[in-house]
């Protein structure tokens, strides 16, 4: 072959964009959980890394990467190289942080590669077990009239316990003292401790807490009463009815990796979601995984494009900015 031919070939292969081996993947995937582990995030993301491994053939690692409410992890795979080892799961921070945050360090529809969405977690309201409130009424009161002693725990601005708290104190027209760690798993040992006395958390890391006694539970962000937790009031029954939030989940990849990766990417995702194990473990958690046609790229991208216009209005009018 001429070295003209040579040089001709390997300029296609680099116009071609980034080869995907057939063999993909033949090494482990990094899987960049943007929260500390044992939080509600990690869980889900443990729950189908484990179901995609068996898929895809390859161990899919979790990475936990905490801080800014979820932005530090998304920014590691942004940046990452993408040759589909690399990828993120998220929640609807992904799309809050885009109004939150001014200067993000990666553009949220840009840099990013949709794989799909997989699960919507419902939020509680819950508090230390000793808490002076047998319902979110009294709650309410006891907040308001003890607005500088009471501490309220979340995960950062950006996370979904910041969300659900700023929208618990915008429907009770109070500010309180918070308390902000790299996830809500080092924040539940807080509450369960004492140490803090309010949250707003997703029931992936609340069930447990709440059926065993260790925290106090007083409504859930959905319009109907979860199955798992069928004495749980909505917060439309307790005195809060616009206070309704789910926390989806997706995962993506960086920009420019292959479609042949999303692609085998996204049918481990969907084996995932139709997983006995997984199915059974997300209702035992309170949630259900994403619906085939909805955990799509294409439907996720979408998703996320909505979601951060739906969001834009509702944290500008909160007047809540990190800086
Ligand atoms: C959150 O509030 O967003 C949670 O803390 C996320 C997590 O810790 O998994």
């Amino acid at each position: 072959m001429s070295m003209k031919t040579v040089l001709f070939a390997a300029g296609l292969a680099v116009l071609a964009g980034p080869a995907l081996a057939q063999s993909y993947p033949d090494r482990p995937i990094t899987m960049v959980v943007p929260f500390a582990a044992g939080g509600p995030t990690d869980t889900v993301a443990r729950l189908v890394a484990q179901s995609m491994s068996q898929t895809l053939g390859q161990q899919v690692v979790i990475e936990n990467v905490g801080g800014a409410g979820g932005t530090l992890g998304a920014g590691r795979v942004a940046k990452a190289d993408p040759d589909g080892y690399t990828l993120l799961l998220h929640h609807i921070g992904q799309a809050t942080s885009a109004t939150l945050y001014r200067k993000l360090p990666y553009k949220t529809l840009e840099d990013f590669k949709a794989v799909g969405l997989v699960t919507d977690v419902p939020m509680t309201i819950v508090t230390r077990k000793d808490f002076p409130a047998k319902d979110l009424k009294e709650l309410i009161a006891y907040v308001k009239a003890n607005k500088d002693k009471v501490t309220l725990g979340n995960a950062g601005v950006g996370s979904a316990s910041h969300l659900c708290g700023m929208l618990i104190q915008e429907a009770i027209q109070t500010q309180l003292v918070t308390a902000v760690y790299k996830g809500t798993g080092p924040a539940m040992n807080d509450l369960v401790g004492g140490q803090i006395d309010l949250m707003c958390d997703q029931t992936t890391n609340t069930t447990g807490q709440i059926k065993g006694g260790a925290i106090k539970a007083y409504a859930v962000t959905t319009p109907k009463r979860l199955p798992s937790m069928p004495d749980l009031p909505t917060t439309a029954e307790a005195g809060l009815p616009n206070l309704q939030v789910g926390i989806w989940h997706g995962i993506y990849a960086p920009k420019g990796t292959p479609d042949a990766a999303i692609q085998k990417l996204s049918e481990a995702l969907q084996k995932a979601l139709a997983d006995e194990n997984v199915i059974k473990r997300f209702a035992e958690l309170g949630t259900l995984p994403e619906p085939k046609e909805r955990a799509t790229p294409a439907a996720h991208q979408q998703h996320v494009a909505s979601e951060i216009a739906r969001w834009k209005s509702v944290i500008e009018a909160a007047g809540v900015f990190a800086d």
